[in-house]
């Protein structure tokens, strides 16, 4: 049932406030659902332990884009004499750019406080536990508030992993917490894993003239995405000097005994001389601090906890979403399914999120942005597919800003007469990918045809049109791909 317009007002009977929802955790899944709900109506109270804004502001997507952003000026001025302009080689001034970073999400967690008082969301300060009959425990300093709503949502997120024998020491080892605040780069760095994080800081690294190896334990990096892609990725690192080893799970790492590097072990019996290891192998679910003994939340055995399709626990009343559960790890992952957890609570039965068309945006350069299918696993799933692949270099616009190593590739479904029907996926490598994500994400979770595509008008010139041009030739006619 819907609630009037202002919730129910809050009240407090014998030390206990009571809200319409308690939200645990104030990252992008938490403060979602708080401020979806008290953009409802609802009386929303909120339990946060550190600042508002969770690992996507403070040590995630906004820090790290922050430090890509820099990497991205470094190389563009680097390459500014390729335009005609003459300056000189430029320097790098590391406090200045972590002040910016700092800068930046400062003016973000300020705008969040801002919104949630706005709001009217109460913001609790320190460690919430759940316990029996949606009872929400909060422990600040110094003193208990006890809380309870007829809605509970837990949103208390993730904490790097860690592999053994590379336990975070803050000389050599470190994990993206970290690095996105270190004093000064490295000369040389070995990154573990090859994932999203790992080619992110790789990437960055490079630009500012770290000496990198990436070291992956899988025969691909960017597992996840389209292998024609990852590999466009693959060959620009190496371009840039960066050395990727698939298929190479690390061992462990031995000091010198000068304590100035260390030698990192993977692979059949290869090593490697570093000054820093960054450990980026995912991610853990953190209930921990929870203490969901007394309910009947359900906590597997890899520390997610179980939801249905609407991020309900077994505890009735009590819902679990972002990176507490086993779903895309991704801040806009998180805030969907805070608003759908929201939408559950008030009994309007929405339908369940469709994981499979999330959109992926990973910032290293050359960027990567993928939707829907793989070709391989869409032929994993049953489908006769036909593909598209265009490449950045024959794009104007590419040309223009001097930036063309990458592909479009569109994979549909192949119909009688060798032409593209629904589209599958869409996998995108290049300048800017993550900005033109969205007509192919839209395409792929509109459940669109390759013509119902080719149809629409591509501006021009815009890297937008490669997308185009990579939908037109499955039909069978083209232009210029
Ligand atoms: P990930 O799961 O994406 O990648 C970790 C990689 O480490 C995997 O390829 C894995 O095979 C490899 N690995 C694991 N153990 C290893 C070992 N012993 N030796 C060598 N390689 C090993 O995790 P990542 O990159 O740490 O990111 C964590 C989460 O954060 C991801 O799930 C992602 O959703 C999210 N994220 C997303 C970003 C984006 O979309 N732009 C950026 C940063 C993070």
């Amino acid at each position: 049932m819907r609630p009037a317009q202002g919730g129910s007002p809050i009240e407090t009977q014998n030390d206990v406030t009571q809200h319409d929802v308690i939200v645990i955790g104030g990252g992008p899944a938490g403060y979602a659902a708080a401020l979806y709900a008290a953009g409802i109506g609802l009386n929303a109270g909120l339990v946060e332990k550190g600042a508002l804004g969770g690992t996507c502001l403070h040590v995630g997507c906004i820090p790290a884009k922050e430090l890509l952003e820099t990497a991205h000026v470094f190389r563009t001025v680097s390459h500014a004499s390729d335009f005609g302009v003459t300056t000189s080689a430029p320097e790098l001034d590391w406090d200045v750019t972590m002040q910016r970073k700092q800068t930046i999400i400062d003016q973000l967690v300020a705008g969040l406080g801002s919104m949630m008082k706005g709001r009217k969301v109460t913001v609790y300060n320190g460690v919430g536990t759940l316990g029996a009959d949606r009872v929400v425990t909060v422990s600040g300093e110094g003193e208990t508030q006890t809380l309870t709503a007829p809605s509970v949502i837990l949103a208390t997120g993730s904490l790097p992993r860690t592999i053994p024998g590379f336990e975070v020491d803050q000389k050599f080892v470190m994990t993206s917490d970290e690095l996105l605040s270190i004093e000064a780069l490295p000369q040389r760095a070995a990154v573990i894993g090859g994932g999203a994080i790992g080619c992110e800081f790789a990437s960055m690294m490079a630009d500012l003239g770290v000496d990198v190896t990436v070291i992956e334990a899988l025969d691909q990096i960017l597992t996840g995405c389209d292998r024609d892609a990852a590999k466009v990725v693959a060959r620009s690192f190496k371009k840039r000097g960066i050395t990727v080893h698939t298929s190479a799970p690390v061992h462990g790492h031995s000091p010198d005994p000068s304590g100035s590097h260390t030698s990192v072990s993977f692979g059949g019996d290869q090593t490697v001389d570093v000054d820093l290891v960054v450990v980026s192998v995912g991610r853990r679910p953190n209930a921990d601090l929870l203490d969901l003994s007394g309910t009947s939340v359900v906590v597997d055995g890899r520390g997610f906890v179980e939801v249905d399709g609407r991020c309900r626990t077994a505890e009735p009343g009590v819902w679990a979403v972002g990176d507490l559960i086993d779903t895309p790890q991704l801040a806009h992952v998180a805030f969907a399914e805070g608003m759908l957890a929201v939408t559950d609570s008030l009994g309007e039965e929405p339908a369940p999120l469709d994981y499979h068309g999330t959109p992926w945006c990973i910032y290293c350069h050359p960027e990567v942005a993928f939707a829907g299918h793989t070709e391989e696993s869409a032929i994993e799933a049953g489908h006769d597919v036909v593909t598209s692949s265009l490449r950045f270099i024959g794009n104007g616009r590419a040309k223009i800003v001097g930036d063309t190593d990458g592909i479009v590739k569109v994979i549909a479904q192949k119909l009688d007469d060798g032409t593209g029907g629904q589209i599958l996926g869409v996998h995108m490598v290049g300048p800017w990918v993550t900005e033109q994500l969205g007509q192919a994400y839209l395409a792929v979770n509109w459940e669109a045809t390759v013509d119902d595509v080719a149809a629409f008008i591509q501006p021009h010139p815009t890297m937008s049109e490669l997308f185009g041009e990579s939908v037109l030739s499955l039909t069978g006619r083209s232009l210029h791909g």
